[in-house]
């Protein structure tokens, strides 16, 4: 089947959903917005701390959010994307909240800001402890009243269409690649549909779900970087892989694992080991509130040093109600497993939960394909260089959805439809039987990327990934052209492929930088002891 829309964006979190309201308010064309599984599930929803934006004039200000951002980034973001998200940060929640998003206020009406590791200052903006429920809520609603806007839920985006499907031959020196839509695999039919587009935008999420321990649902397998690395496009920072301190340790619990917000050491809790003693001294004089990268590496230390697999977060010492007031998610889910954060330590490890790099994308949110936009953490805007202030993220998607929607809206007169395009052939392929090779394929591939190129890394740890991650990526491909394709299997070449892209650019890195931290090439000296 061929459906012609004049936007398609592929991914209904913050950064899809932003993108296809503004294009729809612009009165100027039909938008689709395909996901794979439900409407609401995506990274978004299970975003806890919040968004940053400076809106308290008076004690904070651009520059500070500025050098915050620069400082958390190791000095190698991008300047001008810098600036571009924290000025936009103001009207980013305007939009929000006149989509009908809701922030937690004072008595006296101003917002209720939190602060996070790496913030100079209070400029959270949350809505308890589940900011991105509420904005997922909000925006679902406002799309799903707006008739421009169609959803195709439980849709799979396969690959992206190029001229490469017109027989024509692409590689990376191609110069005018241009994106003319998607093949879209609907699971009830189980056929693929030529989604045909004038504008296409990537705005798939992170790949947190390749490793074998994250904080991210299992929708995250990076399948936007995937198909645009597939089609071409050009993809940069895929070494800052952000690895979250204090993921609830329970065990059975790892894929997706529960986030204890970083909100909570703003709040005052303590890092400690399990005996109760502190260790944050040791490695950064701003001890719990440090910046991420530190504290998940000095607590992947003390694991090791101590041989233990969790340390411990400290909230005893706050008011109990207040702590119950501030997290009520956290206090129940943690309660759920038998721990009264009010008076017990709550059990935390890192992991893996947010990518820096991705589609690399202008100040327009262009990526190196023409008609082709990536908004979200699917992109690599430059904003967090070697690493992501916290609460940073949400604030990125929204306002780079408002550029792309800006610049596809200017330009949309020039981008056709292409009728040329063929629909998709996979004649000769059979039914997969075997659903155990892509099962366990999958679960290799958490091992690989969580043994080798995990928080810390070295040349013979990464050569070993790549030249596992090689054998999977043969047999994958094999069995690709072999069997009809199914959701389990792209998404598994999908991983392979992001797995890859991790550890080439890891391997290529000869340093340690933000995130991307190796023994080979140490940084502190604490590291080297
Ligand atoms: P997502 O919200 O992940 O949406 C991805 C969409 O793409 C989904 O709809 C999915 O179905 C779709 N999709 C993917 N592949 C395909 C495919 N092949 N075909 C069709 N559809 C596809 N950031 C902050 O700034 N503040 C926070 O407090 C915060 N807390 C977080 C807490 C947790 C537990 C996690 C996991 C992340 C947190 N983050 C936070 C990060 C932030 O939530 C994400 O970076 C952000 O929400 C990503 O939004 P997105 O729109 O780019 O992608
Ligand atoms: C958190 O709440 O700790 C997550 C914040 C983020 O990832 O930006």
């Amino acid at each position: 089947m061929i459906r012609k829309f004049d936007f398609l964006i592929i991914g209904s979190g913050v950064a899809g959903m932003s993108y296809a309201l503004q294009v729809a308010e612009s009165g100027k064309g039909k938008v689709a917005l395909v996901c794979k599984t439900t409407i609401e599930e995506s990274n978004t929803s299970k975003a806890q701390g919040g968004i940053a934006s400076v809106t308290d004039m008076e004690k904070d200000d651009y520059r500070k959010h500025i050098k915050d951002t620069l400082v958390a980034g190791d000095y190698i973001s991008d300047p001008r994307a810098v600036e571009q998200v924290v000025k936009g940060g103001p009207a980013a929640i305007s939009r929000l909240v006149e989509w009908g998003v809701n922030f937690d206020k004072k008595a006296d009406g101003t917002f209720d800001l939190h602060r996070e590791g790496g913030h100079s200052e209070f400029r959270i903006l949350h809505h308890a402890d589940d900011t991105g429920f509420e904005i997922q809520r909000g925006l679902i609603e406002a799309v799903l009243a707006h008739p421009a806007i169609t959803v195709f839920e439980n849709h799979f985006a396969v690959e992206i269409i190029t001229q490469h499907h017109l027989g024509i031959e692409v590689t990376r020196r191609t110069p005018d690649i241009e994106c003319y839509g998607a093949y879209i695999l609907d699971p009830d039919t189980r056929k693929i549909d030529t989604f045909l587009s004038r504008v296409t935008v990537m705005a798939t999420g992170g790949c947190g779900a390749v490793y074998a321990s994250t904080t991210n649902p299992n929708i995250a397998t990076g399948d936007g970087i995937a198909m645009a690395y597939r089609a071409k496009a050009t993809v940069k920072d895929m070494e800052f892989v952000q690895f979250h301190p204090t993921a609830l340790y329970h065990p059975g619990e790892t894929h997706p694992a529960f986030l204890i917000t970083e909100a909570m050491r703003g709040y005052g809790g303590i890092l400690r080991l399990p005996d109760g003693a502190e260790f944050m001294q040791k490695y950064d004089k701003r001890l719990s509130l440090a910046p991420r990268d530190i504290v998940a590496r000095a607590i992947d230390k003390e694991m090791k040093i101590h041989g233990i697999d969790h340390v411990c977060l400290d909230v005893t010492h706050k008011d109990a109600e207040e702590t119950r007031r501030h997290f009520p998610n956290i206090y129940a889910k943690c309660l759920s497993i038998g721990i009264d954060i009010t008076k017990q330590y709550i059990p935390v490890a890192p992991c893996a939960h947010y990518l820096c790099g991705g589609i690399l994308v202008d100040l327009n949110a262009c990526s190196s394909i023409k008609r082709l936009y990536a908004v979200g953490e699917c992109s690599c805007t430059g904003l967090h260089g070697g690493n992501r202030l916290a609460s940073n993220s949400l604030l990125e998607a929204v306002v780079y959805a408002e550029a792309a929607a800006r610049h596809s809206l200017a330009h949309l007169n020039e981008y056709a439809f292409n009728d040329r395009v063929p629909e998709w052939n996979d004649e000769g392929t059979l039914s997969n039987e075997e659903k155990i090779l892509i099962a366990q394929d999958a679960k290799e591939v958490w091992q690989i990327m969580s043994s080798y190129v995990g928080i810390v890394r070295s040349d013979l740890r990464l050569k070993r990934a790549w030249t596992r991650l090689d054998l999977l990526y043969e047999e994958t491909e094999e069995l690709f052209k072999r069997v009809k394709a199914t959701p389990d299997l792209c998404e598994l070449r999908n991983m392979i492929n992001v797995g890859y892209l991790i550890t080439r650019q890891a391997i290529e890195r000869k340093e340690s930088r933000g995130l991307h931290y190796t023994i080979d090439y140490p940084k502190h000296a604490y590291d080297q002891k």
